[in-house]
């Protein structure tokens, strides 16, 4: 077989066979196809497509590159979750500590962020001596013991798509939905758990921007996990503005802390617990989606979600009085408040421009090796729907550096559409697919 010969099958829009992709996910996990010829596979990939065969085919033969966790041994159902990506979605930083609190183990691989969306282990990284980089053993003793623990992908863990995602990360070839479905469900497999929850993103800010792609993506990557033998459901929600107020990384953590005390965005908590609710059910731990939110807030209204944050921060080697006084994280040199042109109503905010107005300000990676400031950040004072005065303050921008600052607040106030009537609003949560 000759790579060659699967770039000119693909890029006249055949199919290829389960062999071929094993051969070419084998080959390029072990150096022998080099970086260019599968990127000319991955552009060929976007122009034409893959079938659901073959997407399946690739998830199995990524998941199969490396390791495949099994974590048989600790007892009860195992859920994960997965976001496809936003802006301002500091989800799993609120859900996880949650989920646990509420006796069902929670033994997550989380990412870095890259581009314009944020990533849940630089968000947590907020906390002093926080790390990932977990020992097996330690992972494990912690899910055992505390119920939840979060580590970064090993380099053995599904390691062709790491290798392919950098790859199509430099070659504009992301935003495939076999592509992304793959990636994604690759990973959650090799990982272990019993069960899958995706939140799948839609909107400006969302790598799947228009609404049916989003329902197509979600389907696909349900229809892979249940094939593989895992229960697995996707929850369609917005991204047509960031979720929440808060786009960072310490901002970010602020705020997931706030939501366990109770005082966090609604539309926030509204994207947590349906999230929530499809994995306590997952786990058996409620009947119904309206238990599994009373058991949600119950454990929001006793604190025990916030304790158990803090005992996954600890236990993680964070200094945990972060989650009790948020006033100890870093504070930036300067700030700026972006004010409205015109009165009227927020239509929209272009979730991805705020994202990159994050990254200007050194908040997001621009590249791999990028060193991220996460003190620096964006708090969202308008939302959607709300009425806008002349002068009233949009959002306030956080920085440590005074150009930054000025080209960060020019791109938050263009990403804000304001016109004159209401517009209805739809909700956050959009559908659920099973
Ligand atoms: N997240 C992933 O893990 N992979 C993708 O391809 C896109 C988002």
């Amino acid at each position: 077989m000759r790579m060659y010969d699967l770039i000119e099958k693909k890029k006249l829009g055949m199919e290829l066979t389960t062999d071929e992709i094993r051969f070419m996910i084998d080959g390029f996990t072990d150096g022998s196809i080099p970086d260019y010829q599968m990127s000319a596979m991955t552009m060929a990939i976007c122009f034409q497509g893959m079938s659901k065969r073959e997407t399946v085919d690739l998830t199995l033969a990524m998941r199969d590159s490396g390791d495949v966790l099994d974590l048989s041994s600790i007892p009860g159902v195992k859920v994960d979750k997965h976001s496809t990506g936003g802006v301002g979605d500091k989800t799993s930083l609120a859900l996880t500590p949650i989920i646990a609190s509420l006796g069902v183990p929670v033994a997550k691989m989380s990412g870095r962020g890259l581009g314009h969306t944020g990533g849940t282990i630089d968000k947590l990284e907020s906390f002093p001596g926080f790390t990932t980089a977990l020992p097996e053993e330690i992972f494990f003793k912690n899910v055992r013991e505390i119920g939840i623990a979060l580590a970064g992908q090993t380099t053995n863990l599904a390691p062709a798509d790491k290798k392919l995602y950098a790859l199509r990360d430099v070659t504009a070839t992301v935003d495939q939905m076999s592509l992304i479905a793959s990636s994604i469900m690759s990973k959650k497999l090799a990982s272990g758990s019993d069960a899958i929850v995706l939140d799948v993103k839609t909107g400006n800010g969302a790598f799947m921007k228009k609404y049916e792609d989003s329902v197509a993506l979600a389907k696909e990557m349900v229809s892979i996990g249940t094939m593989a033998g895992k229960k697995t459901a996707a929850v369609i929600t917005d991204m047509d503005q960031p979720l929440g107020n808060a786009v960072g990384n310490a901002i970010e953590v602020i705020e997931a802390v706030d939501t366990l005390k109770g005082e966090g965005p609604s539309d926030f908590k509204e994207v947590v617990f349906a999230l929530g609710a499809q994995m306590l059910l997952f786990a058996g731990r409620a009947d119904s989606c309206e238990e599994a939110v009373k058991l949600m807030q119950d454990s929001i209204d006793s604190g025990a979600a916030l304790d158990k944050m803090a005992e996954f921060v600890r236990a993680q080697g964070g200094d945990a009085s972060y989650v009790y006084d948020t006033s100890k994280f870093p504070k930036t040199k300067y700030s700026v408040e972006v004010k409205a042109a015109c009165g009227g109503f927020v239509h929209r905010i272009l979730a991805e421009n705020i994202g990159i107005a994050c990254m200007t300000l050194g908040g997001g990676r621009e590249t791999k090796d990028s060193v991220i400031d996460l003190s620096v950040g964006i708090y969202l004072k308008k939302k959607n729907g709300d009425a806008v005065d002349t002068g009233d303050t949009l959002a306030v921008i956080y920085a440590n550096d005074r150009e930054k600052m000025d080209a960060a607040a020019e791109k938050v106030l263009h990403a804000y559409e304001i016109a004159a009537v209401p517009k209805e609003m739809l909700p956050v949560v959009r559908e659920y697919i099973y």
